[in-house]
């Protein structure tokens, strides 16, 4: 395998996946549209994801959507890496034709196209998220396992924000989520990364073309959009912090994630690539530790010279899960995969990267008010 196509290859993952693959003497083609919500309305001066690549690369400039423009990219290939997606939880709830038709009808023109034309394709690698899970695997004391339902809208309201057993609703100990925990997404982003991977692993066996599905956590890291108010805690707290502005921490600030580094989520895909051994499996990939979202604030509020002070508003968003953290043994079995960077680390190298960026302008402020006109954020 030498000629790889990534779709989405002009964001955060894509783009240092691309440079890394190049690095080992890959042809990389890319397809992607250059979203302005992801890289500003002039890519060439707005973007450093895509000035980092266009050059390295034979970048289609087109849509996941339009059958042509796949035709085009998949010419010649040996393997799709399809990362191509709209990404944010938020936004999914009120945007959802479009998360469906860019995320689920993007992957099912790819799949008709592998269906029905000759093609050289021979892998298939594409990116689900730890957001399938919803709220993640627990432990009752009473019923053991439990995959707790949503978070009702009562208790929030009161303060309330952990996750209850569905059976006796008690509190419940987070476990780490194994690939084999239940399957039910809390966000219409999470629907469509479900189907995306099912519809994925199901045509790629039926056609025998080996194909993985990535449940990446929160990856975080150089390079990531400082300017998409929709996705990326780490971006949208950080921008805030070097414009001295105040910090909203939803809930109790008590809420977690698995935050994983770029370079181990990089290293992760390839080694799906080149593993000649595994077909039709999904794997977690993160650091199989989960850290709070206030904890990440302090660590933040350490590094950047800021005024920023923070509040914890009890504000929430329906969508979002409360704790999610990855099982990682299979990836570790399988691929050899072992995250190198402890978060620790991780925020060292990324704030460091920050501080050298131009100030950016990030609408939050705008992306929350689109969710409470909504009655999604309360
Ligand atoms: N970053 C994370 O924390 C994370 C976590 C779990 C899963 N994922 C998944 O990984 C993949 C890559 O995520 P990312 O963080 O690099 O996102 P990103 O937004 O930085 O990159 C996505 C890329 O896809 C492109 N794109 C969007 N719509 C397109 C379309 N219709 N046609 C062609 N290209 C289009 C965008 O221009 C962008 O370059 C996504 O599928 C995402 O769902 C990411
Ligand atoms: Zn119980």
């Amino acid at each position: 395998m030498k000629n790889i196509l990534i779709t989405g290859g002009a964001g955060f993952i894509g783009s240092n996946l691309s440079l890394k693959l190049i690095e080992k003497g890959y042809q990389i083609t890319i397809l992607d549209n250059l979203s302005p919500q992801i890289h500003g309305n002039n890519p060439n001066s707005t973007s450093p994801l895509y000035n980092s690549v266009k050059e390295k690369t034979n970048i289609i400039l087109g849509s996941v959507t339009s059958k042509s423009d796949w035709i085009k990219a998949i010419e010649n290939q040996d393997a799709i890496i399809h990362l191509a997606a709209e990404t944010g939880t938020g936004q999914s709830m009120y945007e959802i034709q479009k998360y469906c038709d860019v995320n689920v009808m993007g992957t099912a023109i790819m799949l008709d196209i592998l269906a029905n034309t000759k093609h050289s394709i021979q892998k298939i690698i594409v990116a689900s998220s730890r957001a399938i899970y919803g709220e993640g695997k627990y432990e009752c004391q009473e019923h053991s396992i439990v995959y707790p339902n949503e978070r009702n809208d009562s208790d929030m309201q009161n303060g309330d924000f952990e996750c209850k057993c569905p059976i006796c609703g008690s509190n419940l100990v987070l476990l780490p989520t194994t690939e084999n925990s239940k399957i039910h997404p809390s966000s219409i982003y999470g629907i469509t990364k479900q189907n995306q991977e099912q519809m994925v692993l199901t045509v790629g066996k039926a056609l025998g073309i080996p194909a993985i599905a990535f449940r990446y956590q929160n990856v975080y890291g150089v390079g990531q959009s400082l300017s998409n108010p929709y996705t990326g805690i780490l971006s949208i707290f950080s921008t805030l912090m070097l414009k001295n502005k105040s910090i909203n921490i939803f809930e109790d600030g008590n809420e977690s994630r698995d935050f994983v580094y770029i370079d181990d989520v990089v290293n992760a895909t390839i080694a799906g690539l080149e593993n000649d051994t595994v077909s039709n499996m999904v794997f977690n990939v993160g650091t199989g530790k989960a850290e709070t979202v206030k904890s990440i604030v302090d660590t933040l509020l350490e590094k950047y010279n800021t005024s920023s002070q923070y509040s914890i508003s009890g504000n929430y968003r329906l969508g979002d899960i409360r704790h999610n953290f990855a099982d990682i043994s299979l990836a570790k079995k399988h691929l050899k995969f072992n995250p190198a960077i402890d978060i620790k680390t991780g925020l060292s190298k990324f704030t460091e990267w920050v501080k050298l960026q131009d100030t950016h302008s990030c609408d939050y402020e705008k992306s929350l008010n689109e969710m409470r006109e909504r009655k999604l954020f309360k």
